[in-house]
């Protein structure tokens, strides 16, 4: 998939489809942006809205379910003083057939500015950003297996935030990674920003075929898999993609690749535990690693408003 489309002739952002091919100054400067969105009270942390859209119009279009994204990109959207329409897919003409593309071109009839896209297709982010008006940036919220490049930046925001220097870390992505788009832009977003070392922890069932050529090494077990690891980055079952048994049960999982208090213990003694949600407590980790001290899972949250002000503001102002 090209990713040529993502920049304006001058080399800035015009859609946000993929890390991949991206530079390491462009996604530092996306992490420079989001800081330039908080401010501080004191210990707290808040978002300093920035009027920055206040002429334009951004879409929200989920066809797949969304809490975190969803959410965060349209407080995001309001942060920066844009009109927000949520498209309701479930009651939209969707429903009566109508095709991808028609929506859309109704959609940019309405002066539109952007459309935020999760789409359960890869490449339907893609498909959209080369069908559609010039004027008009699509931002990928999670395509299919591909790509899910916001959650891979607020991630880089959050283990800068802990971390500061990339290049002397170890992170390690743990679970389901054949079915994570998000697995793939994190991999991609780590090698940019210049990691020491990408390691994928999961079965043999859960491992893409050709996992090796993202530069990543490979382990089959937990406790060997988190030796010398900064950043543990858990990733949940994604049973909604899976057509056929690729485990015996939750149970036996846990069992052999569950995040507990025991095997955190494997990482070093200030590795953060990060998992981009919705977690499944028991299943991928256990509620006293989610729950516990090393855990940046609700900063990542956090995070997300801000990053997702950077995208849009980049994109949209380009
Ligand atoms: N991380 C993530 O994409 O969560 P949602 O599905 O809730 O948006």
């Amino acid at each position: 998939m090209t990713t040529d489309i993502q920049l304006t002739p001058q080399g800035t952002l015009k859609h946000f489809l993929t890390p991949e091919g991206l530079s390491a100054s462009l996604l530092t400067a996306i992490l420079d942006k989001a800081d330039t969105f908080f401010t501080h009270h004191g210990t707290q942390r808040k978002i300093k809205a920035m009027p920055l859209l206040k002429d334009k119009t951004v879409v929200n279009l989920f066809f797949e379910n969304s809490t975190r994204t969803r959410t965060t990109f349209e407080l995001a959207a309001k942060h920066l003083g844009a009109e927000v329409i949520n498209m309701n897919i479930a009651t939209s003409a969707t429903s009566k057939g109508e095709s991808l593309l028609d929506t859309i071109r109704n959609l940019e009839s309405m002066f539109v500015d952007a459309f935020v896209v999760r789409h359960a297709v890869s490449g339907a982010a893609h498909f959209i950003a080369q069908q559609t008006a010039p004027h008009i940036s699509v931002i990928n919220a999670g395509d299919g297996q591909h790509a899910h490049p916001t959650q891979a930046m607020l991630d880089m925001f959050t283990i800068r935030q802990h971390k500061k220097d990339f290049t002397s870390l170890r992170v390690a992505i743990v679970g389901d990674i054949l079915h994570s788009r998000v697995a793939r832009s994190e991999i991609h977003a780590l090698k940019i920003l210049g990691v020491k070392e990408v390691r994928v922890i999961a079965p043999k069932t859960l491992l893409p075929s050709k996992i090796d050529t993202l530069g990543v090494s490979v382990s089959h077990d937990m406790a060997q898999g988190l030796e010398d690891i900064d950043v543990v980055i858990m990733l949940r079952l994604q049973k909604e993609r899976m057509t056929s048994a690729l485990l015996p049960s939750e149970r036996e999982y846990f069992h052999c690749f569950g995040l507990t208090p025991e095997r955190l213990h494997c990482a070093k003694p200030d590795a953060i535990v990060m998992h981009p949600g919705p977690i499944n407590r028991g299943v991928e980790i256990a509620s006293e690693v989610a729950d516990g001290a090393q855990s940046v899972i609700l900063q990542q949250v956090s995070n997300g408003v801000a990053v997702r002000m950077a995208v849009m503001a980049m994109t949209l102002c380009a």
